[in-house]
């Protein structure tokens, strides 16, 4: 007889399928189709039908339509029609109804959770317990930030209609994580689902029937990648978020460009899985199995490159082997199944291809003793070994459950690696010592580092990526921010062409040259530097004379602008202090030589008011130098045991180009916000003024700013900005300009996805504090990265 031990050790386990009896009801009830839901209603759903499948059992289970340009037009007429109510609505009013829909969807969590097992083919397991409970944790929340909108955001106001395009891998999730906080703000909103999981956004908009909720304040469009370009590109959107794959970031990118919609994009990921060799191996076994097995594996932040000190290496693969045998692969609505079917089948081909590129690469696949399931879109576990950062698999997100490794012997190593590749969404660390778990959490390019845990979420943490991952965040305070807006970033007057075009001097062998005052270099490294080309330009003042030279940049000064900025990595890392009291210095000498300042800048014709000038600028240098180490991030509340701390890191190069109206005054109100966070910047002066650069860098020069933080360069404006835009060691680039320059921008910067501030070619009143100075622009010089801390046993 077999003994109790026996029998524990070789029990099975027995299916337990969650019901989905009303679902099924729900979907029969449906199966002509589901229509677009636009202005409070459900329109037919006509004939040309997407089929909607469920991954696990390969059966239809329900249809929706392919919107076209008219449903989309009628969706975003719903919506603007809608916005002005509902923004003139109290917080508290609107509050109100982000709780109803929080309340509702918690009373209908098991529907929400089998419909979404049921479309996507992730475990109920994972609907049940984590997609569902955010959903409605995410509502709540911004039913908290409706209310204090007005207190907490003062002088912001909504958008406007807010275009919202979201993928498949967490279909309501996605939504909740859009729809939330562009409705406490007071926008509308037009959402497409992806046509792989449109169910339960349909479940929504019935909800919000149910709910109450004005007519075209949430509007619905099925359909694919072109109803999605439809949405994006309709004249009538004031906001495009999207999350998905980094090429489409990119098509959105282009295809907005110049159009001055705001823009948020949450894009792919390769994210590292760091484990220190004094890590908890146990722990960081089990992180692995919630970092690339959650959810099949298809997670933008998902661990997918596994990073192990090498003295621990061959212990952790052991007991990951071990662990990856206990792994239930199968019908995801059985409540014991860890893995359930990944998305559909033409996904499950893209992975396999995948894993077959990393088999012939030369790297060994190790997969999980599963039997998949006959039917289905089912992926086995694994982990690749004999995996280098130059395999495809360690560059291309796989988004399945497979995750490529390597070892590292010390901390450098770890961070070297981690960094080596274009994203940076997120980062995972085990060690059970804190001093090195910090050490790489800040050193680690990610918007998101979990220390001693993976893919952990909450509303009020921030979450998006850095480099190619994206920019913009998504929940928080940071969240709230991308769907508000500023009274500046309304558009104002246009921007008068420059006055002066840059021209090379024709060499005319005559003294005909009127008396030059002032014979302007470019700033390079802390050195003034002659043009590449040895070129300068003329320049016009007042009285439409002659009044100096300026150096005509080329391509190759930018190139060394950005190198030189590039080795100044010191600046990012000295204190907040340290930076104020360089500011202050600099503010300090420019108002001893303010005479010379005013003189230069009344002799240029640019300022009216000269003196005013002068003075506006050094206040704003002292207001800045003021906020250096006051631009706090925050330690903010999310799940309990954890310390979830938001930290503004500067972005590293931001490049900088400044207008021609108050030359002076706008270029160091762009570069002291920069620069006070730890930025180094590469500044094209105004175009037309460029004189008051070289007598900036002289005051530069004896300010103790370290050579390479500011960089100064003046010629042509738009052929210095796209080659700033071009490069991709440049992580941010604001722009003040023409219309078409700054559509050129915001195209030349698709690249490395770099974060933009245009402003679409209209004047900005930089005299005016609120216009002219003021949080938005340290907030716009920084990347919010949240760390999360756990504590206790
Ligand atoms: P995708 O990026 O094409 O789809 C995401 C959403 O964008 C869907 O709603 C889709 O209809 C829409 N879309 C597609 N083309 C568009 C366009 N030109 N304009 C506007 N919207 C458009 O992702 P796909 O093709 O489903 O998956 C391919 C790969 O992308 C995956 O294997 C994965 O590597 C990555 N991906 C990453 C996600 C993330 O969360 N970071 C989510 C989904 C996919
Ligand atoms: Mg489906």
């Amino acid at each position: 007889m077999p003994s109790i031990k026996d029998i524990m050790q070789t029990m099975e386990y027995g299916p337990a399928p969650e019901s989905n009896s009303e679902v099924r009801a729900w979907l029969d009830e449906r199966a002509a189709g589901l229509g677009h839901f636009i202005n409070g209603r459900f329109t037919a759903p006509g004939d040309d039908l997407i089929e909607v499948v469920n991954p696990a059992t390969e059966e239809v289970i329900g249809r929706v339509p392919k919107g076209v340009a008219a449903d989309v037009d009628a969706a975003v007429r719903a919506a603007r029609a809608a916005l002005p109510k509902w923004a003139a609505l109290s917080g508290f009013e609107r509050a109100r109804y982000l709780y109803a829909i929080a309340r509702h969807i918690q009373k209908r969590e098991r529907f929400f959770a089998v419909l979404e097992t049921m479309d996507n083919g992730k475990t109920i397991r994972e609907t049940r317990d984590i997609d569902i409970p955010l959903v409605a944790r995410h509502f709540y929340h911004h039913a908290g930030w409706a209310e204090l909108v007005d207190d907490e955001f003062p002088d912001h106001t909504p958008v406007g209609v807010c275009g919202q395009i979201i993928p498949w891998n967490f279909p309501l999730l996605m939504l909740a994580w859009k729809v939330a906080p562009a409705l406490a703000a007071g926008n509308t909103v037009v959402l497409k689902p992806a046509d792989l999981t449109p169910m339960t956004a349909s479940a929504f908009a019935e909800l919000l029937v149910e709910v109450g909720l004005p007519a075209g304040v949430v509007n619905i469009v099925h359909g694919d990648g072109e109803t999605g370009a439809a949405i994006a590109g309709h004249a009538d959107i004031d906001k495009v978020a999207f999350t998905g794959s980094t090429d489409v970031g990119r098509v959105i990118r282009r295809q907005i460009a110049g159009s001055g919609k705001k823009l948020s994009l949450e894009l792919g990921g390769k994210s590292p899985f760091i484990v220190l060799e004094d890590a908890d191996l146990d722990g960081a076994v089990e992180g692995v199995v919630d970092a690339i097995w959650f959810n099949q594996g298809e997670v933008c932040c998902a661990g997918s490159r596994i990073l192990v000190q090498e003295g621990v290496a061959r212990r952790f693969f052991e007991k990951l082997t071990q662990r990856m045998k206990t792994l239930r692969v199968g019908d995801p609505l059985d409540k014991t199944m860890d893995i359930g079917a990944v998305v559909s089948k033409k996904q499950l081909s893209r992975i396999e291809a995948l894993l077959e590129t990393g088999k012939a690469e030369g790297a060994t696949l190790n997969v999980a003793p599963v039997e998949l399931p006959k039917r289905g879109a089912f992926c086995a576990p694994g982990f690749f070994t004999g995996t280098a950062s130059s395999h495809t698999v360690s560059q291309v997100e796989i988004f399945g459950p497979v995750a490529t490794t390597q070892t590292f012997r010390t901390l450098g190593e770890a961070v070297a690696l981690a960094n080596d590749t274009r994203y940076g969404l997120a980062a995972s660390v085990w060690s059970e010592n804190v001093n090195r778990a910090i050490e790489l959490a800040a050193r680690v390019k990610a918007g998101v580092v979990w220390i001693n845990g993976t893919n952990m979420f909450d509303a009020a943490a921030p979450f998006g990526g850095y480099r190619e991952s994206g920019f913009g965040r998504e929940g928080g305070r940071s969240g709230m921010l991308e769907y508000l807006a500023l009274p500046a970033d309304k558009k104002g007057k246009p921007r008068p062409a420059p006055t002066l075009v840059p021209q090379v001097q024709p060499f005319t062998g005559k003294a005909d040259l009127p008396e030059i005052d002032i014979t302007a270099k470019l700033y390079i490294g802390g050195k003034q530097a002659r043009a590449d080309g040895g070129q300068s330009y003329t320049v016009i003042g007042k009285s439409g004379q002659a009044i100096g030279q300026a150096g005509l940049a080329n391509r190759k000064d930018v190139r060394n602008a950005v190198e030189a900025a590039g080795k100044a990595t010191g600046w990012g890392n000295v204190t907040g202090h340290n930076r104020a009291q360089v500011l202050y210095f600099l503010a300090e000498n420019l108002s001893q030589r303010r005479a010379e300042f005013a003189a230069a800048l009344a002799a240029s014709g640019a300022s009216p008011k000269a003196e005013d000038e002068v003075e506006l600028t050094i206040r704003r240098a002292f207001w800045y130098a003021a906020q250096a180490d006051k631009f706090d991030g925050a330690v903010t509340a999310t799940k309990s045991r954890h310390v979830t701390m938001t930290v503004n890191e500067p972005f590293g190069t931001m490049g900088i180009v400044a207008p021609d109206e108050a030359p002076l005054l706008s270029l160091l109100s762009l570069i002291l916000p920069a620069i006070a966070l730890g930025n180094r910047v590469v500044a094209v002066a105004s175009q037309s003024h460029p004189l008051i650069a070289a007598r900036l860098y002289q005051v530069l020069e004896t300010s103790d700013i370290p050579g390479g933080v500011v960089n100064l360069l003046t010629g042509d404006r738009d052929v210095l900005a796209r080659t700033l835009a071009e490069h991709d060691d440049v992580a941010a680039l604001w722009y003040c300009g023409s219309e078409e320059g700054s559509a050129m921008v915001e195209k030349a910067s698709v690249g490395n996805l770099k974060s933009t501030w245009s402003d679409y070619g209209r004047l900005r009143d930089w005299r005016d504090p609120k216009q002219g100075q003021g949080r938005e622009f340290l907030r716009r010089a920084c990347q919010v990265k949240t760390i999360w801390l756990p504590y206790g046993e």
